[in-house]
């Protein structure tokens, strides 16, 4: 075995590595720097293999475009783990196994599991370099195509070694694609071990074991696995939260700045709204994260967000220039497509990227496609890796170590019916009630079923590292911390309503800049409501609808209550409570008695 292993000063971290070398059996190991050079290099072995295919240097240079085993195309929630010493503190919504019984049946699955490949240690931080919210963490991966795509998602290589120092803290992370090469053996493109997955999560021991999928989540620990699973952990353990959550910055047309987080499901738009492009004049959104916020409170009180992230993973299709025109000049170069379809002049296209396909694409399984055909030519699931420091529209202060200071927090899944455009919460204990409600219509960021209404708190159902119980009470919990705390307020949001012939009512995209604007004037209270059984309404004329195609009518269903509707989703809210066990806690219960009492009276 070759290894450039002695470049590490950290004798923990050299053991650690030692170890799983010797336990997986790679052929040599390789210390990422995180330089460019090594990103090349990392690449041009990635095109040799034929996971990678050059995409053209005039369309999208520095850009490559792959595709995975149809087998190994999202997120594995069913072969996602958090293996806590007891199942309570897992929870009802998490897999659990016992830790120890769980890692021999991983050390069997490793063992030799890297013979024939080269297993990367990519240290990287999640969050700017150094700043008190960051945290570092080591992956050991067999696969490059993970290693390449890990310097665009995080900050990766010899910087974060340094903040490592030589003993700091770190979250080690293994991974492996559970596809050894004997001699003679010949790789695939996309080799994983698709029938023996697991993303295993030990949150006492702050540990990650990831096997047998290349993909996504599954493969790139530092985003769901680290800066969710077990950062939700930490979070809980240290007062500060790890959330599923855009962070975006909104200017006024009088130069008024309020930053804004939103929690929605996977592929509900967060990296559009991040992106938003307003639609009523003067206003300008920024981005600061698309996915997941770290948020502490300052000594002065104000709760600092940061973006841990350092690339966007984002869903292609439905990515055009009238849906976000940021992401599509983010993804002008320096990009790594995946389960996209590649055009014949060695572009990427997906649908919905353009009004009409092009005439002819190899389709994501790399099949000849043609406009017609009776399956899609990118996958649903289909994504950008991008750096993020390419988005026209990121804000100067996203890398800022002290973060920016969150005014408001949005909530929102995808609805077709019940739930209005927009309600603030009465107070905090109800806003975290709201975002305990949150439901949303599956997409298929996850492998399963799609279009089906499921139950997802905060969006963190499939990323939070313990039981959901505990989780909303830590929420309910902020407000008792010690010194002064500025508590956002907080929002339930909908844009995916719809009529009875199935037609969206609101047009959504930049026009849900007429929503931010009566969030941000609530935040400067000013902006009017009115009081409602489910919560804060806007007054009526509040959100401006000047310029659209949405008539009062729609306004009025947009912002109603919709009293049979919210009594209609009751049962399956507390049904949802049960199934969240003991420890729920008891002001989420009276919350929703109080909503039930509040609609009956609304009769
Ligand atoms: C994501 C997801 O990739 O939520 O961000 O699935
Ligand atoms: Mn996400």
């Amino acid at each position: 075995m070759t290894s450039n292993l002695p470049l590490l000063g950290h004798k923990r971290l050299a053991k650690w590595v030692d170890e799983w070398a010797a336990l997986t059996e790679p052929d040599s190991v390789v210390i990422c720097d995180g330089s460019a050079e090594e990103y090349e290099r990392l690449c041009g072995e990635l095109v040799a293999s034929g996971t990678f295919v050059p995409l053209s240097s005039d369309r999208r240079p520095n850009s490559f475009w792959s595709t995975s085993d149809p087998a190994d195309v999202a997120r594995v929630e069913d072969r996602t783990f958090v293996c806590s010493q007891r199942q309570i503190d897992a929870g009802a919504t998490n897999n659990w196994r016992e830790p120890q019984e769980m890692k021999a049946v991983l050390r069997d699955l490793f063992s030799g599991s890297m013979r024939g490949r080269t297993m990367y240690v990519v240290p990287f931080s999640m969050g700017p370099l150094g700043s008190p919210i960051s945290h570092i963490g080591v992956q050991l991966t067999d696969s490059a195509y993970v290693a390449a795509s890990m310097r665009i998602m995080t900050r990766m290589g010899s910087a974060a070694l340094e903040v490592l120092g030589e003993d700091g803290e770190f979250v080690p992370c293994v991974h492996s694609v559970g596809a050894p090469l004997e001699p003679g053996d010949v790789d695939v493109a996309w080799p994983c071990n698709a029938d023996n997955k697991y993303i295993v999560h030990f949150p006492e021991t702050r540990e990650i074991w990831s096997y047998g999928s290349g993909y996504g989540g599954n493969a790139l620990l530092g985003k769901k696995c680290f800066a969710l699973r077990i950062a939700s952990v930490m979070a809980h353990d240290e007062g500060w939260l790890a959330e599923h959550m855009l962070v975006l910055k909104l200017t006024s047309p009088e130069g008024e700045v309020r930053y804004v987080t939103g929690a929605f499901p996977s592929a509900c738009g967060k990296t559009n709204l991040a992106m938003l492009i307003p639609s009523l004049p003067g206003w300008k959104v920024e981005t600061i994260g698309d996915d997941i916020a770290w948020m502490k409170f300052a000594p002065d009180g104000s709760l600092r967000a940061i973006n841990p992230e350092y690339g966007f993973f984002g869903v292609a299709p439905g990515t055009n220039s009238r849906t976000n025109l940021n992401a599509m000049l983010t993804l002008s170069g320096n990009c790594i497509f995946t389960n996209t379809a590649m055009t014949d002049d060695g572009d990427v296209w997906w649908e919905g990227m353009t009004d009409d396909p092009p005439s002819h694409l190899t389709d994501w399984k790399r099949q000849s496609w043609t406009p017609g055909s009776a399956t899609p030519a990118a996958h649903p699931n289909a994504r950008f890796t991008a750096p993020a420091s390419q988005d026209p529209a990121i804000a100067p202060e996203w890398q800022d170590p002290e973060g920016v200071p969150i005014s408001a927090i949005l909530f929102g899944g995808r609805r077709s019916s019940v739930v209005p455009l927009v309600t603030e919460s009465f107070d905090w204990e109800h806003g975290v009630f709201l975002g305990s409600i949150m439901a949303s219509e599956t997409t298929a960021a996850a492998a399963g079923a799609v279009g089906q209404l499921r139950h997802d708190p905060f969006a963190m159902l499939p990323f939070c590292g313990y039981n959901m119980a505990d989780y909303l009470s830590h929420w309910l919990s902020l407000p008792d911390g010690t010194g002064p705390r500025q508590l956002p307020r907080m929002f339930y949001v909908n844009w995916f309503r719809k009529d009875a012939a199935g037609r969206f009512l609101w047009p959504g995209f930049g026009d849900n800049s007429r929503v931010l604007e009566w969030v941000f004037e609530r935040c400067a209270g000013r902006g009017e409501a009115v009081d409602s059984p489910i919560g804060l309404l806007p007054a009526p004329s509040a959100i401006s609808i000047d310029g659209l195609e949405v008539d009062r009518s729609d306004m009025d269903t947009l912002l109603g209550v919709d009293v049979e509707g919210w009594r209609g989703d009751i049962p399956s809210i507390r049904g949802f409570y049960e199934g969240l066990g003991e420890r729920m806690p008891d002001e989420l219960w009276r919350q929703l008695d109080n909503l039930q009492k509040r609609l009956d009276d609304a009769d």
